[in-house]
Protein backbone atom coordinates (compact mmCIF):
# COMPACT_ATOMS: atom_id res chain seq x y z
CA UNK A 1 0.00 0.00 0.00
CA UNK A 2 2.69 2.20 0.84
CA UNK A 3 4.88 1.50 -2.42
CA UNK A 4 1.70 1.88 -4.30
CA UNK A 5 1.40 5.68 -3.15
CA UNK A 6 5.25 6.31 -3.67
CA UNK A 7 4.87 5.05 -7.16
CA UNK A 8 2.31 7.69 -7.83
CA UNK A 9 4.36 10.63 -6.64
CA UNK A 10 5.96 12.39 -9.96
CA UNK A 11 9.35 11.66 -7.98
CA UNK A 12 9.10 8.12 -7.78
CA UNK A 13 7.22 8.00 -11.09
CA UNK A 14 10.65 9.77 -12.74
CA UNK A 15 12.61 7.02 -14.11
CA UNK A 16 15.74 6.65 -16.50
CA UNK A 17 16.06 4.24 -19.58
CA UNK A 18 18.53 1.72 -17.48
CA UNK A 19 20.30 -0.34 -19.76
CA UNK A 20 21.81 1.37 -23.23
CA UNK A 21 22.11 -1.64 -24.86
CA UNK A 22 18.31 -3.03 -24.18
CA UNK A 23 17.26 -3.92 -27.90
CA UNK A 24 13.59 -3.27 -28.64
CA UNK A 25 11.77 -5.90 -27.30
CA UNK A 26 9.87 -7.34 -30.26
CA UNK A 27 9.59 -4.29 -32.24
CA UNK A 28 10.77 -5.03 -35.99
CA UNK A 29 7.90 -3.14 -37.70
CA UNK A 30 6.90 0.34 -36.96
CA UNK A 31 4.01 2.00 -38.41
CA UNK A 32 3.81 6.39 -38.59
CA UNK A 33 0.97 7.72 -39.42
CA UNK A 34 0.89 11.35 -40.79
CA UNK A 35 3.70 11.86 -43.26
CA UNK A 36 4.32 15.29 -42.43
CA UNK A 37 6.79 17.55 -40.78
CA UNK A 38 6.71 15.30 -37.34
CA UNK A 39 6.30 11.71 -39.03
CA UNK A 40 8.69 12.38 -41.90
CA UNK A 41 11.97 13.34 -40.15
CA UNK A 42 11.39 11.61 -37.03
CA UNK A 43 10.70 8.21 -39.07
CA UNK A 44 13.86 8.82 -41.30
CA UNK A 45 15.89 9.00 -37.85
CA UNK A 46 14.43 6.44 -36.59
CA UNK A 47 14.99 3.91 -39.60
CA UNK A 48 18.27 5.58 -40.06
CA UNK A 49 19.54 4.27 -36.62
CA UNK A 50 17.64 1.02 -36.16
CA UNK A 51 18.53 -0.95 -39.53
CA UNK A 52 16.53 -3.68 -38.03
CA UNK A 53 13.37 -1.85 -37.98
CA UNK A 54 10.91 -1.48 -40.58
CA UNK A 55 9.47 1.77 -40.92
CA UNK A 56 6.77 2.59 -42.65
CA UNK A 57 5.40 5.94 -42.78
CA UNK A 58 1.46 6.23 -43.81
CA UNK A 59 -0.33 9.34 -45.23
CA UNK A 60 -4.05 9.31 -47.05
CA UNK A 61 -2.41 12.04 -49.13
CA UNK A 62 -1.15 10.56 -52.04
CA UNK A 63 0.70 13.50 -53.67
CA UNK A 64 2.57 13.93 -50.06
CA UNK A 65 3.49 9.83 -49.93
CA UNK A 66 4.55 10.26 -53.88
CA UNK A 67 7.11 13.01 -53.24
CA UNK A 68 8.12 11.26 -50.30
CA UNK A 69 9.84 8.78 -52.91
CA UNK A 70 11.22 11.09 -54.92
CA UNK A 71 14.30 13.39 -54.09
CA UNK A 72 12.08 16.17 -54.32
CA UNK A 73 10.83 16.05 -50.76
CA UNK A 74 7.06 17.67 -49.76
CA UNK A 75 9.43 19.69 -47.05
CA UNK A 76 12.35 21.39 -46.84
CA UNK A 77 14.54 20.65 -43.75
CA UNK A 78 18.09 21.30 -43.95
CA UNK A 79 19.92 17.45 -44.06
CA UNK A 80 16.59 15.70 -44.35
CA UNK A 81 17.35 14.65 -48.01
CA UNK A 82 20.87 12.69 -46.77
CA UNK A 83 19.24 10.88 -43.99
CA UNK A 84 16.17 9.75 -45.98
CA UNK A 85 17.96 8.52 -48.81
CA UNK A 86 20.08 6.65 -46.31
CA UNK A 87 17.23 4.45 -44.79
CA UNK A 88 15.08 4.52 -47.86
CA UNK A 89 17.36 3.65 -51.32
CA UNK A 90 19.56 0.54 -49.95
CA UNK A 91 20.33 0.49 -53.84
CA UNK A 92 22.83 3.44 -53.24
CA UNK A 93 24.19 2.78 -50.17
CA UNK A 94 24.50 -1.03 -50.00
CA UNK A 95 22.54 -0.90 -47.28
CA UNK A 96 19.46 -3.20 -47.00
CA UNK A 97 16.23 -0.01 -47.01
CA UNK A 98 14.05 -0.42 -44.04
CA UNK A 99 12.27 2.97 -44.77
CA UNK A 100 8.86 3.19 -46.54
CA UNK A 101 6.30 5.43 -47.60
CA UNK A 102 2.73 4.05 -47.97
CA UNK A 103 -0.48 4.67 -48.89
CA UNK A 104 -1.42 1.39 -47.81
CA UNK A 105 -3.10 2.46 -44.57
CA UNK A 106 -4.80 -0.91 -43.80
CA UNK A 107 -1.69 -2.91 -44.13
CA UNK A 108 0.99 -1.15 -42.84
CA UNK A 109 -0.99 -0.97 -39.96
CA UNK A 110 -1.63 -4.35 -39.40
CA UNK A 111 1.67 -5.51 -39.81
CA UNK A 112 3.68 -3.36 -37.34
CA UNK A 113 3.67 -3.69 -33.79
CA UNK A 114 4.50 -0.10 -32.63
CA UNK A 115 2.57 2.78 -34.80
CA UNK A 116 3.18 6.53 -34.14
CA UNK A 117 0.49 8.99 -34.40
CA UNK A 118 1.89 11.65 -35.87
CA UNK A 119 -1.21 13.51 -37.45
CA UNK A 120 -2.35 17.10 -37.28
CA UNK A 121 -4.01 18.45 -34.15
CA UNK A 122 -4.70 22.00 -35.57
CA UNK A 123 -7.22 24.24 -33.76
CA UNK A 124 -10.63 23.54 -33.46
CA UNK A 125 -12.66 25.63 -36.16
CA UNK A 126 -16.14 24.81 -36.07
CA UNK A 127 -18.90 23.86 -32.53
CA UNK A 128 -17.74 23.85 -29.05
CA UNK A 129 -13.94 25.34 -28.41
CA UNK A 130 -13.95 26.55 -32.17
CA UNK A 131 -10.72 28.68 -31.84
CA UNK A 132 -9.11 27.34 -28.59
CA UNK A 133 -9.80 23.66 -28.73
CA UNK A 134 -7.42 21.03 -30.30
CA UNK A 135 -9.41 19.11 -33.18
CA UNK A 136 -8.72 15.52 -32.35
CA UNK A 137 -11.06 14.23 -35.04
CA UNK A 138 -7.76 13.76 -37.39
CA UNK A 139 -6.21 11.17 -33.95
CA UNK A 140 -9.67 9.58 -33.62
CA UNK A 141 -9.92 8.60 -36.88
CA UNK A 142 -6.47 7.36 -37.38
CA UNK A 143 -7.40 5.51 -34.05
CA UNK A 144 -10.65 4.14 -35.30
CA UNK A 145 -8.55 2.80 -38.45
CA UNK A 146 -6.22 0.97 -35.67
CA UNK A 147 -9.47 -0.42 -33.97
CA UNK A 148 -10.68 -1.72 -37.14
CA UNK A 149 -7.75 -3.09 -38.79
CA UNK A 150 -5.95 -4.65 -36.08
CA UNK A 151 -5.55 -8.26 -35.93
CA UNK A 152 -2.77 -8.16 -32.97
CA UNK A 153 -1.44 -6.48 -29.73
CA UNK A 154 -0.15 -3.08 -30.38
CA UNK A 155 1.95 -0.11 -28.56
CA UNK A 156 0.49 3.19 -29.61
CA UNK A 157 2.60 6.38 -29.70
CA UNK A 158 0.70 9.83 -29.30
CA UNK A 159 3.34 12.24 -31.26
CA UNK A 160 1.34 14.65 -32.19
CA UNK A 161 0.37 17.30 -29.71
CA UNK A 162 -2.54 16.71 -27.73
CA UNK A 163 -4.57 17.65 -24.97
CA UNK A 164 -4.40 16.34 -21.80
CA UNK A 165 -5.66 12.69 -20.99
CA UNK A 166 -6.21 12.29 -25.14
CA UNK A 167 -4.91 9.05 -24.43
CA UNK A 168 -7.81 8.15 -22.39
CA UNK A 169 -10.24 9.65 -25.12
CA UNK A 170 -7.91 6.93 -27.58
CA UNK A 171 -8.47 3.96 -25.48
CA UNK A 172 -11.84 4.20 -25.06
CA UNK A 173 -12.17 4.63 -29.19
CA UNK A 174 -9.78 1.08 -29.59
CA UNK A 175 -11.76 -0.79 -26.68
CA UNK A 176 -15.17 0.22 -28.92
CA UNK A 177 -13.98 -0.69 -32.02
CA UNK A 178 -11.52 -3.52 -31.73
CA UNK A 179 -11.64 -7.16 -31.59
CA UNK A 180 -11.88 -8.34 -28.29
CA UNK A 181 -9.21 -10.10 -26.92
CA UNK A 182 -6.78 -7.38 -28.30
CA UNK A 183 -4.23 -5.19 -25.91
CA UNK A 184 -3.38 -1.40 -27.24
CA UNK A 185 -0.81 0.56 -24.89
CA UNK A 186 -1.32 3.85 -25.17
CA UNK A 187 2.12 6.19 -24.67
CA UNK A 188 2.97 9.61 -24.91
CA UNK A 189 6.02 10.51 -26.63
CA UNK A 190 5.64 13.97 -27.87
CA UNK A 191 8.33 15.81 -30.06
CA UNK A 192 10.31 18.70 -29.24
CA UNK A 193 11.71 19.32 -32.64
CA UNK A 194 11.81 22.48 -34.20
CA UNK A 195 11.47 23.22 -38.10
CA UNK A 196 14.76 24.19 -39.89
CA UNK A 197 16.77 22.10 -37.11
CA UNK A 198 14.53 19.22 -37.09
CA UNK A 199 17.33 16.97 -37.75
CA UNK A 200 20.00 18.12 -35.85
CA UNK A 201 17.49 18.17 -32.75
CA UNK A 202 16.15 14.65 -33.73
CA UNK A 203 19.43 13.17 -33.75
CA UNK A 204 20.89 15.02 -30.57
CA UNK A 205 17.27 15.60 -27.87
CA UNK A 206 17.73 17.30 -24.70
CA UNK A 207 15.17 14.82 -23.76
CA UNK A 208 13.40 12.39 -24.96
CA UNK A 209 10.30 11.97 -22.89
CA UNK A 210 8.15 8.39 -22.70
CA UNK A 211 4.95 8.51 -20.75
CA UNK A 212 3.05 5.56 -19.82
CA UNK A 213 0.57 4.23 -17.03
CA UNK A 214 2.95 2.82 -14.29
CA UNK A 215 0.91 -0.51 -15.29
CA UNK A 216 3.50 -3.98 -15.82
CA UNK A 217 2.13 -3.38 -19.49
CA UNK A 218 2.32 0.22 -19.24
CA UNK A 219 6.35 0.10 -18.36
CA UNK A 220 7.52 -2.52 -20.58
CA UNK A 221 5.35 -0.70 -23.25
CA UNK A 222 7.43 2.63 -22.52
CA UNK A 223 10.94 0.28 -22.37
CA UNK A 224 10.68 -1.20 -25.87
CA UNK A 225 10.07 2.64 -27.54
CA UNK A 226 12.93 3.60 -24.96
CA UNK A 227 15.19 1.07 -26.54
CA UNK A 228 14.25 2.42 -30.63
CA UNK A 229 15.53 5.67 -29.18
CA UNK A 230 18.44 3.85 -27.20
CA UNK A 231 19.74 3.04 -30.75
CA UNK A 232 21.86 6.50 -31.07
CA UNK A 233 20.26 8.90 -27.84
CA UNK A 234 22.22 8.59 -24.48
CA UNK A 235 20.04 6.66 -21.78
CA UNK A 236 20.55 9.59 -19.34
CA UNK A 237 18.42 11.58 -21.85
CA UNK A 238 15.64 9.12 -22.12
CA UNK A 239 12.74 9.86 -19.26
CA UNK A 240 9.91 8.09 -18.49
CA UNK A 241 7.23 9.59 -17.17
CA UNK A 242 3.69 9.43 -15.79
CA UNK A 243 0.84 9.47 -19.06
CA UNK A 244 -0.80 12.72 -18.52
CA UNK A 245 2.62 14.94 -17.14
CA UNK A 246 3.93 13.95 -20.60
CA UNK A 247 0.83 15.30 -22.65
CA UNK A 248 0.55 18.09 -20.33
CA UNK A 249 4.59 18.65 -20.45
CA UNK A 250 4.13 19.11 -24.30
CA UNK A 251 2.02 21.71 -24.14
CA UNK A 252 3.65 23.52 -21.26
CA UNK A 253 6.85 23.71 -22.93
CA UNK A 254 5.76 25.78 -25.89
CA UNK A 255 3.61 27.91 -24.07
CA UNK A 256 6.58 28.63 -22.11
CA UNK A 257 8.96 28.80 -25.23
CA UNK A 258 6.03 31.22 -26.54
CA UNK A 259 6.12 33.39 -23.40
CA UNK A 260 9.95 34.37 -23.61
CA UNK A 261 9.72 35.59 -27.17
CA UNK A 262 6.13 37.66 -26.16
CA UNK A 263 8.16 38.90 -23.24
CA UNK A 264 10.85 40.43 -24.61
CA UNK A 265 9.01 41.59 -27.67
CA UNK A 266 7.06 43.64 -24.90
CA UNK A 267 10.18 44.46 -23.84
CA UNK A 268 11.06 45.50 -27.39
CA UNK A 269 7.93 48.46 -27.03
CA UNK A 270 9.67 49.86 -23.91
CA UNK A 271 13.21 49.62 -25.81
CA UNK A 272 11.99 52.11 -28.72
CA UNK A 273 10.33 54.59 -26.13
CA UNK A 274 13.20 54.71 -23.75
CA UNK A 275 16.06 54.68 -26.23
CA UNK A 276 17.20 51.41 -24.73
CA UNK A 277 18.02 48.54 -27.60
CA UNK A 278 16.24 45.04 -26.79
CA UNK A 279 19.37 42.97 -28.34
CA UNK A 280 21.33 44.67 -25.99
CA UNK A 281 18.87 44.17 -23.36
CA UNK A 282 17.93 40.08 -24.40
CA UNK A 283 22.25 39.52 -24.21
CA UNK A 284 22.15 41.48 -20.92
CA UNK A 285 19.23 39.05 -19.55
CA UNK A 286 20.31 36.22 -21.19
CA UNK A 287 23.58 36.21 -19.25
CA UNK A 288 22.35 35.08 -16.44
CA UNK A 289 22.14 31.30 -16.43
CA UNK A 290 18.93 30.85 -14.96
CA UNK A 291 17.21 32.64 -17.75
CA UNK A 292 19.57 31.46 -20.56
CA UNK A 293 20.03 33.46 -23.80
CA UNK A 294 17.71 31.35 -26.18
CA UNK A 295 14.19 32.45 -27.30
CA UNK A 296 15.21 35.91 -26.48
CA UNK A 297 15.06 37.13 -29.57
CA UNK A 298 13.08 40.10 -30.66
CA UNK A 299 10.97 39.90 -33.84
CA UNK A 300 7.65 40.97 -35.27
CA UNK A 301 6.27 38.25 -33.70
CA UNK A 302 6.34 34.24 -33.69
CA UNK A 303 4.70 32.33 -36.22
CA UNK A 304 4.56 28.73 -36.99
CA UNK A 305 1.57 25.75 -36.50
CA UNK A 306 2.10 24.89 -32.78
CA UNK A 307 2.87 28.10 -30.34
CA UNK A 308 -0.68 29.80 -31.30
CA UNK A 309 -2.47 26.24 -31.48
CA UNK A 310 -1.00 24.61 -28.35
CA UNK A 311 -0.78 28.12 -26.13
CA UNK A 312 -4.53 28.25 -27.00
CA UNK A 313 -5.45 24.58 -25.91
CA UNK A 314 -3.39 24.89 -22.33
CA UNK A 315 -6.07 28.12 -22.21
CA UNK A 316 -9.17 26.02 -23.27
CA UNK A 317 -8.10 23.48 -21.42
CA UNK A 318 -7.41 25.64 -17.73
CA UNK A 319 -11.06 26.94 -18.50
CA UNK A 320 -12.70 23.96 -18.64
CA UNK A 321 -11.56 23.44 -15.46
CA UNK A 322 -13.15 26.81 -14.11
CA UNK A 323 -9.01 27.78 -13.57
CA UNK A 324 -9.75 31.32 -15.21
CA UNK A 325 -7.23 33.21 -14.09
CA UNK A 326 -4.91 30.82 -15.33
CA UNK A 327 -6.64 30.89 -18.93
CA UNK A 328 -6.20 34.68 -19.27
CA UNK A 329 -2.60 33.87 -18.34
CA UNK A 330 -1.37 31.82 -20.90
CA UNK A 331 -3.48 33.35 -23.51
CA UNK A 332 -2.02 37.09 -22.98
CA UNK A 333 0.83 35.54 -24.71
CA UNK A 334 -0.67 35.22 -27.35
CA UNK A 335 -2.04 38.59 -27.55
CA UNK A 336 0.93 40.21 -27.02
CA UNK A 337 2.11 38.00 -30.25
CA UNK A 338 -1.04 39.99 -31.90
CA UNK A 339 -0.26 43.47 -30.37
CA UNK A 340 3.47 42.98 -31.59
CA UNK A 341 2.05 42.15 -35.15
CA UNK A 342 0.30 45.45 -35.27
CA UNK A 343 2.41 47.52 -33.86
CA UNK A 344 5.11 47.02 -36.49
CA UNK A 345 2.54 47.35 -38.96
CA UNK A 346 1.68 51.16 -37.58
CA UNK A 347 5.01 51.97 -37.35
CA UNK A 348 5.61 51.30 -41.11
CA UNK A 349 2.25 53.20 -41.81
CA UNK A 350 3.54 56.03 -39.53
CA UNK A 351 6.94 56.29 -41.04
CA UNK A 352 5.73 56.18 -44.60
CA UNK A 353 3.74 59.78 -43.71
CA UNK A 354 0.79 58.19 -42.42
CA UNK A 355 -0.39 57.03 -46.26
CA UNK A 356 0.55 53.85 -48.11
CA UNK A 357 -1.93 54.60 -50.79
CA UNK A 358 0.09 54.12 -54.08
CA UNK A 359 3.26 53.12 -52.15
CA UNK A 360 5.01 50.07 -52.95
CA UNK A 361 5.96 47.57 -50.50
CA UNK A 362 9.41 45.07 -50.98
CA UNK A 363 8.35 42.05 -48.28
CA UNK A 364 11.54 40.02 -47.44
CA UNK A 365 10.67 36.43 -46.43
CA UNK A 366 7.34 35.19 -46.06
CA UNK A 367 8.11 31.46 -44.14
CA UNK A 368 7.47 31.91 -40.92
CA UNK A 369 10.94 31.25 -39.79
CA UNK A 370 14.37 30.78 -41.59
CA UNK A 371 15.34 27.44 -43.38
CA UNK A 372 12.00 26.01 -43.89
CA UNK A 373 9.19 26.38 -46.50
CA UNK A 374 6.58 26.27 -43.53
CA UNK A 375 4.52 29.67 -43.51
CA UNK A 376 1.68 28.12 -41.02
CA UNK A 377 0.65 31.07 -38.83
CA UNK A 378 3.11 33.10 -40.57
CA UNK A 379 3.69 36.94 -39.13
CA UNK A 380 3.59 37.81 -42.83
CA UNK A 381 -0.04 37.21 -43.33
CA UNK A 382 -0.97 39.76 -40.51
CA UNK A 383 1.71 42.10 -41.74
CA UNK A 384 0.76 42.13 -45.09
CA UNK A 385 -2.73 42.11 -44.79
CA UNK A 386 -2.43 45.14 -42.95
CA UNK A 387 -0.85 46.91 -45.01
CA UNK A 388 -3.02 45.77 -48.18
CA UNK A 389 -5.70 47.53 -46.00
CA UNK A 390 -3.44 50.55 -46.19
CA UNK A 391 -3.63 50.69 -50.21
CA UNK A 392 0.19 49.34 -50.80
CA UNK A 393 1.31 47.82 -53.34
CA UNK A 394 3.29 44.62 -52.36
CA UNK A 395 5.88 43.03 -53.69
CA UNK A 396 6.70 39.34 -52.04
CA UNK A 397 9.77 37.44 -52.25
CA UNK A 398 10.95 34.40 -50.51
CA UNK A 399 13.77 32.04 -51.21
CA UNK A 400 12.18 28.83 -50.60
CA UNK A 401 7.90 29.41 -50.92
CA UNK A 402 6.29 29.38 -53.59
CA UNK A 403 3.74 31.40 -55.03
CA UNK A 404 0.76 29.43 -54.59
CA UNK A 405 1.46 28.95 -50.89
CA UNK A 406 1.73 32.63 -50.44
CA UNK A 407 -1.81 32.81 -52.44
CA UNK A 408 -3.33 29.99 -50.45
CA UNK A 409 -1.84 31.66 -47.04
CA UNK A 410 -3.39 35.09 -48.10
CA UNK A 411 -6.77 33.74 -49.46
CA UNK A 412 -8.06 34.65 -46.11
CA UNK A 413 -7.41 37.82 -46.01
CA UNK A 414 -7.62 41.27 -47.69
CA UNK A 415 -5.66 39.62 -50.42
CA UNK A 416 -9.13 37.96 -51.76
CA UNK A 417 -10.39 41.00 -52.77
CA UNK A 418 -10.09 41.50 -56.73
CA UNK A 419 -8.49 45.28 -55.83
CA UNK A 420 -6.03 43.62 -53.19
CA UNK A 421 -5.29 40.87 -55.68
CA UNK A 422 -3.94 43.26 -58.04
CA UNK A 423 -2.07 44.90 -55.00
CA UNK A 424 0.13 41.46 -54.78
CA UNK A 425 3.20 40.57 -57.01
CA UNK A 426 5.20 37.26 -55.70
CA UNK A 427 8.90 38.30 -57.27
CA UNK A 428 11.50 35.51 -58.30
CA UNK A 429 14.32 37.44 -56.78
CA UNK A 430 14.89 40.14 -53.68
CA UNK A 431 15.80 43.29 -56.69
CA UNK A 432 12.73 42.61 -58.64
CA UNK A 433 10.70 42.84 -55.55
CA UNK A 434 12.69 46.17 -54.60
CA UNK A 435 12.51 47.63 -57.97
CA UNK A 436 10.70 51.07 -57.40
CA UNK A 437 10.14 50.34 -53.93
CA UNK A 438 9.14 53.11 -51.18
CA UNK A 439 10.42 50.45 -48.64
CA UNK A 440 11.50 46.70 -48.15
CA UNK A 441 10.27 44.85 -45.24
CA UNK A 442 12.08 42.34 -43.61
CA UNK A 443 9.94 39.63 -42.67
CA UNK A 444 11.86 36.54 -42.22
CA UNK A 445 15.61 36.31 -41.40
CA UNK A 446 16.94 34.37 -44.25
CA UNK A 447 20.42 34.45 -44.27
CA UNK A 448 20.31 35.88 -47.44
CA UNK A 449 18.73 39.18 -46.18
CA UNK A 450 21.55 40.23 -43.75
CA UNK A 451 24.37 42.28 -44.46
CA UNK A 452 26.42 41.50 -42.09
CA UNK A 453 28.34 37.59 -41.48
CA UNK A 454 29.44 34.50 -43.69
CA UNK A 455 28.07 34.01 -46.94
CA UNK A 456 24.77 32.08 -47.09
CA UNK A 457 25.36 27.97 -47.37
CA UNK A 458 22.20 25.83 -47.81
CA UNK A 459 22.17 22.53 -48.63
CA UNK A 460 20.38 20.95 -52.00
CA UNK A 461 18.05 18.64 -52.42
CA UNK A 462 14.63 20.88 -52.25
CA UNK A 463 13.54 22.75 -55.79
CA UNK A 464 15.59 24.92 -58.05
CA UNK A 465 15.57 28.10 -56.55
CA UNK A 466 17.50 26.66 -53.17
CA UNK A 467 20.10 25.03 -54.86
CA UNK A 468 20.69 28.24 -57.48
CA UNK A 469 20.50 30.92 -54.66
CA UNK A 470 22.71 28.87 -52.29
CA UNK A 471 25.59 31.57 -51.39
CA UNK A 472 24.82 34.05 -52.56
CA UNK A 473 23.96 37.12 -50.38
CA UNK A 474 21.45 40.45 -51.03
CA UNK A 475 23.85 43.07 -52.28
CA UNK A 476 22.53 46.37 -50.43
CA UNK A 477 23.94 48.84 -53.02
CA UNK A 478 21.79 47.60 -55.81
CA UNK A 479 18.94 46.92 -53.78
CA UNK A 480 19.12 50.92 -53.26
CA UNK A 481 20.04 51.75 -56.74
CA UNK A 482 16.54 50.22 -57.58
CA UNK A 483 14.48 52.04 -55.06
CA UNK A 484 12.50 55.34 -54.77
CA UNK A 485 13.25 58.49 -52.52
CA UNK A 486 13.32 58.20 -49.40
CA UNK A 487 13.99 54.57 -49.06
CA UNK A 488 12.82 53.14 -46.06
CA UNK A 489 14.09 49.52 -44.26
CA UNK A 490 11.68 47.95 -41.81
CA UNK A 491 13.69 45.26 -40.03
CA UNK A 492 11.28 42.91 -38.35
CA UNK A 493 14.57 40.34 -37.51
CA UNK A 494 16.17 42.62 -36.27
CA UNK A 495 19.47 41.02 -38.83
CA UNK A 496 21.01 44.28 -40.69
CA UNK A 497 23.78 46.20 -39.46
CA UNK A 498 21.38 49.41 -39.47
CA UNK A 499 24.68 51.72 -39.69
CA UNK A 500 26.30 50.27 -42.72
CA UNK A 501 22.68 50.51 -44.59
CA UNK A 502 22.21 54.12 -43.42
CA UNK A 503 26.14 54.45 -45.16
CA UNK A 504 24.03 53.60 -48.50
CA UNK A 505 20.99 55.85 -47.98
CA UNK A 506 18.67 54.15 -46.48
CA UNK A 507 16.59 54.76 -43.05
CA UNK A 508 16.19 51.61 -41.28
CA UNK A 509 13.66 50.84 -38.56
CA UNK A 510 14.57 48.27 -36.12
CA UNK A 511 12.47 46.14 -33.71
CA UNK A 512 13.12 47.48 -30.22
CA UNK A 513 15.35 49.72 -31.00
CA UNK A 514 14.80 53.92 -30.93
P1 LIG B 1 1.34 18.01 -40.84
O1 LIG B 1 0.05 18.65 -41.17
O2 LIG B 1 2.58 18.44 -41.55
O3 LIG B 1 1.23 16.43 -41.07
C1 LIG B 1 0.16 15.66 -40.63
C2 LIG B 1 -0.15 14.60 -41.69
O4 LIG B 1 -1.10 13.68 -41.15
C3 LIG B 1 -0.78 15.15 -42.97
O5 LIG B 1 0.03 14.79 -44.08
C4 LIG B 1 -2.17 14.49 -43.04
O6 LIG B 1 -2.57 14.17 -44.35
C5 LIG B 1 -1.94 13.24 -42.21
N1 LIG B 1 -3.15 12.66 -41.65
C6 LIG B 1 -4.11 13.26 -40.90
N2 LIG B 1 -5.02 12.37 -40.51
C7 LIG B 1 -4.66 11.18 -41.02
C8 LIG B 1 -5.21 9.85 -40.96
N3 LIG B 1 -6.31 9.63 -40.25
N4 LIG B 1 -4.57 8.87 -41.61
C9 LIG B 1 -3.45 9.10 -42.32
N5 LIG B 1 -2.87 10.31 -42.40
C10 LIG B 1 -3.47 11.34 -41.75
O7 LIG B 1 1.52 18.17 -39.27
P2 LIG B 1 2.90 18.26 -38.45
O8 LIG B 1 3.43 19.64 -38.52
O9 LIG B 1 3.76 17.12 -38.82
O10 LIG B 1 2.35 18.07 -36.96
C11 LIG B 1 1.86 16.83 -36.53
C12 LIG B 1 1.68 16.87 -35.03
O11 LIG B 1 2.96 17.06 -34.40
C13 LIG B 1 0.80 18.01 -34.51
O12 LIG B 1 0.09 17.54 -33.40
C14 LIG B 1 1.80 19.06 -34.08
O13 LIG B 1 1.27 19.87 -33.05
C15 LIG B 1 2.94 18.22 -33.56
N6 LIG B 1 4.27 18.84 -33.66
C16 LIG B 1 4.62 19.52 -34.79
C17 LIG B 1 5.91 20.05 -34.88
C18 LIG B 1 6.36 20.81 -36.10
O14 LIG B 1 7.46 21.35 -36.09
N7 LIG B 1 5.58 20.89 -37.16
C19 LIG B 1 6.83 19.87 -33.84
C20 LIG B 1 6.41 19.16 -32.71
C21 LIG B 1 5.14 18.65 -32.63
C1 LIG C 1 8.55 25.22 -31.73
C2 LIG C 1 9.39 24.72 -30.56
O1 LIG C 1 10.63 25.44 -30.56
C3 LIG C 1 9.65 23.23 -30.68
O2 LIG C 1 10.35 22.77 -29.53
C4 LIG C 1 8.30 22.51 -30.78
O3 LIG C 1 8.53 21.12 -30.94
C5 LIG C 1 7.53 23.05 -31.96
O4 LIG C 1 7.33 24.48 -31.80
C6 LIG C 1 6.15 22.46 -32.09
O5 LIG C 1 5.61 21.93 -31.15
O6 LIG C 1 5.67 22.60 -33.21
P1 LIG C 1 9.03 25.89 -34.24
O7 LIG C 1 7.71 26.56 -34.17
O8 LIG C 1 9.30 25.00 -35.39
O9 LIG C 1 9.30 25.04 -32.92
O10 LIG C 1 10.20 26.98 -34.28
P2 LIG C 1 10.81 28.01 -33.19
O11 LIG C 1 12.26 28.08 -33.44
O12 LIG C 1 10.38 27.72 -31.81
O13 LIG C 1 10.18 29.39 -33.66
C7 LIG C 1 8.81 29.65 -33.55
C8 LIG C 1 8.54 31.10 -33.93
O14 LIG C 1 9.11 31.99 -32.96
C9 LIG C 1 9.16 31.51 -35.27
O15 LIG C 1 8.30 32.39 -35.94
C10 LIG C 1 10.43 32.22 -34.87
O16 LIG C 1 10.88 33.13 -35.83
C11 LIG C 1 9.98 32.91 -33.59
N1 LIG C 1 11.09 33.19 -32.66
C12 LIG C 1 11.84 32.18 -32.18
C13 LIG C 1 11.30 34.49 -32.23
O17 LIG C 1 10.60 35.42 -32.64
N2 LIG C 1 12.31 34.72 -31.34
C14 LIG C 1 13.09 33.72 -30.85
O18 LIG C 1 13.99 34.02 -30.02
C15 LIG C 1 12.85 32.42 -31.28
Amino acid sequence: MHSQRRSDTPMAAYQVNPDRSTKPVGIKKICCIGAGYVGGPTSAVIASKNPDIQVTVVDYNRERIEAWQTDDLPIYEPGLLEVVKFARDGNLTKRTPNLFFSTDVDRCIAEAELILLSVNTPTKSLGRGAGHASELSYLESAVRKIGEVAESNKIIVEKSTVPCRAADTLRDVLVATAKPGLHFEILSNPEFLAEGTAIRNLLNPDRILIGSLKTPRGLEAAQALAAVYGAWVDPDRIITINLYSSELAKLAANALLAQRISSVNALSAMCESVGADIDEVSYAIGLDKRIGSRMLKASVGFGGSCFRKDILSLAYIAESLHLFEVADYWRSIVDINEYQKDRFTRRIVRCLYNSLSGKTLAVFGFAYKKDTGDTRETAAITVIDNVLTEGANVRIYDPLVKETQIRHELKNTTARLDCAEKQLTVCESAYEACTGADAVIILTEWDEFSNQGEPVRRDSGHGRKTEERAGRKVDWARVAALMRRPMFVFDGRNIVDAGALEGLGFRVECIGKA
